[in-house]
């Protein structure tokens, strides 16, 4: 059978916003106008679908952007969307705008509200975009990059102040159920413990203090320690290891600053593939696809299988950063 002739694509964004939305937004609306179909932007995630909050994007609508954070079309989390009567809402919008499919920019939650969608009718792609990296479907998603480098950038600011008053650095990166962006500041900013939430063995303000105390007793002349959000307690365990080894410690906590930022190079670079691909799967006659990166290779997975696969975390990457911290 003939593939049905693609005419009109829908493009949002949705969750928590990441670094290289508008490389991807950039990517669908260009790659879909070389086809000659028409591109309209919904703004504000699903809130914006179910409000018909609708724009038509020409190619110079999405100039300048490649090296924005954040997203020109503005994101939400969309309660409405949770239930069934928004879900039928959006639908019916998607429906009525004569979207032959809806590409959908955003996170693990965002892919939930798709397969709703999906199952209502609509055909729907998926772009991962998230700075914290947990999305089955992807060994990478857009925004990741970036947070890390500003995430390491504050831990090499830190090293000099710490370095300087020869004190310990407690510092909270983002994350609130994974550790990816956690174990990479700690590495890639020479940290000597890091507390994420996958954690095998759960770690205590004792054994943090042992091995600060081991460490300085080698000769480290300043501690930095990385936590994940989702584990918190940051201010206090500062407080903990000041107390208990009379070592000054001071708690940072980087929060949405890690949100923003002009997108790296990998984050330009898999937005514009990523964008790509799903369009071109969009004009092959595809249906309800997801994008991923995985073995040095872009694919289009199942939307539904997409909730089945499994990315565990390598917790060797917490044994190197002990092994290298001493
Ligand atoms: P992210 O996409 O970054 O993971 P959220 O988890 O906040 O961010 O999800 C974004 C939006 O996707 C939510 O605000 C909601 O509108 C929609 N969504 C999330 N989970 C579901 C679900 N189970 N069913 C329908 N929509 C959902
Ligand atoms: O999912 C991305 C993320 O930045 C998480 O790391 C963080 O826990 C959460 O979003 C914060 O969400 P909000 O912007 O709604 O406070």
């Amino acid at each position: 059978m003939e593939a049905k002739k693609i005419k009109k694509i829908g493009v949002l964004t949705s969750g928590g916003d990441a670094p290289g939305m508008n490389a991807a937004l950039r990517a669908v609306v260009r790659t879909a106008l070389s086809h000659d179909v028409q591109v309209v932007g919904i703004r504000k995630g699903y809130n914006g679908l179910i409000a018909g909050e609708i724009v038509d994007l020409k190619s110079k609508d999405v100039s300048n952007i490649l090296s924005s954070g954040g997203t020109i079309l503005h994101t939400a989390r969309c309660l409405e969307m949770m239930e069934e009567a928004g879900q039928k809402k959006a639908a019916n919008v998607a429906k009525v705008l004569g979207l032959d499919a809806l590409v959908v920019i955003g996170g693990d939650g965002s892919y939930r509200g798709m397969q709703k969608l999906s199952a209502l009718g609509i055909n729907c792609f998926g772009i991962p975009a998230t700075i914290d990296l947990d999305m089955q479907s992807s060994e990478y998603t857009l925004g990741f990059d970036t947070a890390v480098n500003t995430g390491m950038d504050a831990l090499n600011k830190l090293r000099d102040t710490s370095n300087s008053h020869e004190r310990c650095g407690v510092v909270e990166v983002m994350g609130r159920d994974a550790g990816y962006i956690a174990l990479w500041c700690a590495m890639c900013g020479g940290a000597e413990d890091v507390m994420f939430p996958e954690a095998k063995e759960e770690l205590d303000t004792k054994q943090i203090i042992q091995q600060i105390l081991k460490n300085r007793s080698t000769g480290k002349r300043l501690n930095l320690i990385v936590v994940a959000e989702g584990v918190g307690g940051t201010q206090k365990l500062a407080e903990e290891i000041q107390e208990i080894t009379g070592i000054q410690s001071r708690a940072t906590i980087l929060g949405h600053l890690q949100r923003g930022g002009s997108p790296t190079a990998i984050d330009r670079m898999h937005g514009s593939m990523m964008g790509y691909h799903v369009v071109e799967g969009i004009m092959r006659g595809e249906t309800n696809k997801v994008v991923g990166f995985n073995g040095g290779k872009y694919e289009l997975i199942d939307l539904d299988e997409s909730f089945e696969m499994e990315k565990p975390l390598d917790q060797a990457v917490y044994h190197v950063i002990k092994t290298l911290s001493i």
